[in-house]
């Protein structure tokens, strides 16, 4: 079992957390955290991370345990660890000391969870052997209900009370000292690993671990790039995207991109400069109301603008959007819902992603877009533009054809030292707008060039 230290605010957050679900639905649930995955053998473990939505009507990371909600009232059933457990993992307070911590009516061992688990709704977990004894011991499934249930979550944990919005800037500020130190560990001849390391340092002195596989790269154009091994030479771009997720479970996620020397090319300035200029157009329009969409396409608008300027794409920059053109260089979505999932509760496929009767268009500029639903204060999401060098985009044959008007490749050619470019921050929409969670990390090109020059953290 792992336990995380409690805030003690947390059963009065957990409770109101309970009424707001038990406003939208009126069946029992029961929602299982999930065991450890074995690496290679059962006693070699990967980390143990709790189920989301467990963690967030539970509030503490407690493993191969299930909390019963009905209605405001909460049971936990967990085993208290035995002699031989706590002989490996040491002491771990009892299934009584936890429900008193998370204000459970009752405390129950797992020889009790067959009888409550008739008739209850529930999410699958992400280990199998959890899911098996979910599906074992359900067995009067009704796929309706556990689908009202899972909308329901979705309606409750989109927006974030202000525990959840807490630890998320915990989690921020983590990140941003990571990215200032990883700026700082930057010199020509150390390795993306080194960087990496520098990075996750810093999130893992302070107790927390990383929400997601780091990317730290010269190979920016390989959006989930995990390997570690290139040697950074002058010339290239790091584009790191770390993100620390507080012991409690709430994530954060910051993208930036740097000069391993300290000074940006004249066209990695150029590019550098256009990415920015989407970032900060969907930062200045986020507000209540507005469509995350109409953000990703004002993020594809000036992305467009950006590069017709510079001479690399030709034509009017609405004209070069209808035609998905700004996608050859930009084919992901602006962003994502950010929560306890770095996007937040993906394991429901779009049903958080995308607001009801909305589906995921397969249109070249949109199949990547997380989040199509209008803003509401409480919200966080990301705003995460890139512009990339793929070469199964760009030297792909039927592509270049369809898109030969649209593109000037001698121009581009030019900007052969721009790989990977993404700049990416974590805002919370408030009542009139929005407020940038990772906004004191800079993505001004003057003070990333200083950053990384000083070798100093800043
Ligand atoms: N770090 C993953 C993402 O930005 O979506
Ligand atoms: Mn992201
Ligand atoms: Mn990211």
């Amino acid at each position: 079992m792992t336990a995380i230290a409690p805030s003690p605010t947390l059963a009065e957050t957990l409770r109101s957390r309970r009424e707001r679900l038990a406003e939208r639905i009126n069946f029992p649930v029961m929602l299982w955290s999930g065991r450890p995955r074995a690496r290679n053998f059962p006693a070699n473990t990967y980390p143990f991370r709790a189920n989301s939505h467990f963690l967030y009507f539970a509030g503490m990371s407690l493993t191969n345990a299930v909390i019963r909600l009905d209605g405001k009232r909460l049971t936990l059933f967990m085993d208290d660890s035995t002699v031989e457990d706590a002989l490996w993992h040491g002491p771990m307070p009892t299934c009584v000391e936890v429900a008193n911590i998370i204000g459970a009516e009752a405390a129950l061992p797992m020889s009790e969870l067959p009888k409550a688990a008739q008739n209850v709704a529930t999410i699958p977990v992400q280990d199998g052997i959890t899911v098996a004894e979910q599906m074992t011991l359900r067995t009067t499934v009704q796929p309706a209900q556990d689908k009202a249930l899972a909308e329901a979550i979705v309606a409750v944990r989109l927006t974030h009370d202000a525990e959840a919005i807490t630890e998320i800037r915990k989690a921020a500020a983590v990140s941003t000292w990571a990215h200032r130190a990883g700026m700082a560990a930057t010199a020509v001849g150390q390795t993306e690993a080194a960087v990496r390391a520098v990075m996750e340092s810093v999130i893992v002195a302070t107790g927390m671990t990383c929400a997601y596989n780091s990317i730290v790269t010269i190979q920016g154009e390989v959006l989930h790039n995990e390997r570690y091994d290139h040697v950074l030479q002058p010339g290239d771009l790091v584009l790191a995207d770390v993100g620390a997720e507080a012991a409690s479970g709430w994530a954060s996620d910051i993208t930036r991109t740097w000069p391993v020397t300290g000074q940006f090319s004249s066209t990695q300035r150029d590019i550098y400069e256009v990415v920015l200029a989407a970032h900060d157009a969907c930062i200045a329009a986020a507000r209540p109301g507005v469509e995350y969409r109409e953000l990703h396409f004002l993020a594809c608008r000036t992305l467009a603008t950006g590069l017709a300027e510079l001479g690399i794409l030709k034509g009017d920059p609405d004209g070069l959007v209808e035609q998905d053109a700004h996608a050859l260089f930009f084919p992901h979505g602006v962003g994502h819902l950010l929560g306890l999932d770095v996007h937040d509760m993906e394991d429901l496929g779009d049903l958080a992603g995308y607001a009801s009767g909305r589906s995921r268009s397969d249109r070249f500029g949109l199949a990547f877009l997380r989040l199509d639903r209008p803003l509401q204060a409480g919200m966080a999401v990301t705003i995460e533009p890139g512009f990339y060098q793929v070469p199964g985009i760009l030297q792909d044959a039927v592509r270049r054809e369809a898109y030969s008007d649209c593109v000037d490749w001698d121009r581009l050619a030019q900007f052969q030292d721009v790989r990977g470019v993404r700049i990416e921050d974590d805002i919370f929409i408030t009542a009139e707008g929005c407020e940038i969670l990772t906004g004191e990390l800079s993505s001004d090109v003057d003070t990333i060039e200083t950053a990384v020059k000083s070798q100093k953290v800043m």
